[in-house]
């Protein structure tokens, strides 16, 4: 059921399989030319992070124009949102949907019941050679019981179109509460244009940073049981990364961050990327 090594990465930094020699790991870093980006000044905003019902100002224009992505046509953004720039905040709003208590507390507990006996046997690595993420444990999964099957039904139904092909694995990925992931863009060559994320356990910040442009940032609010839809530009031209526990504020408050267990689906790469 669990995968006990992850055989594929996602990320560009470490796009790697791990049955490959180190030589081959550090030519596909330097291939895919990694940055880290520094992180930046937070534009302190008083406004509140509203719920899932209110979490799109109501006189907002949003029209859906393909599963999980929606055209933002005026200036009102939508409240998870917050950046160095309004017309930045738009494009990702355009690419990118936080879907506010997705799960209810029963389903989150279901998913934890079913990947903690396998988790809590897996050491949180710090130091890893790539250094891309700090402090977590992970694992792939393949089958899932009933129940959690049904949520992860409605997780497929939501973020990608049907009948789209998925990656078999599910990624389950678990970071400490001192954990965190540095700025990367999931590599291109073993997914596809969509990325689709449940929070559990923990409210988290995810940071955007438009590559060659981190002036251009966005700050991703992600709630305790949302989901979140990323595509296209916010995928592909952004770095994504999850802010460390003293760096997650969000429109200027304190986002408490404890251990955090995403699980996260991808579609599978075109034929073009891939190759
Ligand atoms: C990743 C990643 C984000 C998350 O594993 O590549 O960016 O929500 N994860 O955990
Ligand atoms: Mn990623």
């Amino acid at each position: 059921m669990f995968s006990t090594r992850c055989i594929w990465r996602c990320y560009n930094i470490y796009a790697f399989s791990m049955q490959r020699n180190n030589l081959i790991r550090l030519r596909l870093i330097l291939q895919n030319n990694y940055k880290l980006c520094r992180a930046l000044t937070l534009n302190f905003d008083k406004e509140r992070v509203k719920t899932s019902s209110d979490s799109i100002s109501s006189s907002l224009s949003v029209t859906r124009i393909s599963n999980g992505v929606t055209n933002v046509t005026n200036n009102k953004l939508p409240c998870y949102l917050e950046g160095s720039f309004s017309e930045i905040v738009a494009t990702i709003a355009n690419n990118m949907v936080v879907y506010e208590d997705f799960l209810n507390e029963e389903e989150e507990k279901n998913i934890i019941d079913e990947i903690e006996p396998y988790m809590k046997n897996l050491r949180y690595e710090y130091d890893h050679w790539d250094d891309a993420i700090h402090g977590y444990r992970e694992t792939e999964k393949l089958k899932w019981n009933k129940k959690n099957e049904v949520t992860l039904q409605r997780v497929k139904q939501v973020a990608f179109t049907r009948n789209e092909p998925l990656l078999k694995h599910v990624h389950v990925l678990d970071l400490a509460e001192d954990g965190y992931i540095k700025p990367h863009v999931d590599s291109i060559r073993f997914c596809g244009d969509t990325i689709a994320g449940l929070c559990l356990l923990s409210d988290a910040v995810m940071k955007l940073a438009e590559e060659g442009h981190i002036e251009n940032w966005v700050n991703v609010m992600l709630k305790r049981r949302s989901l979140y839809v990323m595509k296209n530009v916010a995928r592909y031209k952004y770095t994504h990364e999850i802010l460390r526990k003293k760096e997650s504020v969000f429109k200027g408050e304190i986002i408490h961050r404890h251990r955090r267990i995403s699980v996260i689906l991808r579609n599978e790469p075109s034929g073009e990327s891939a190759s």
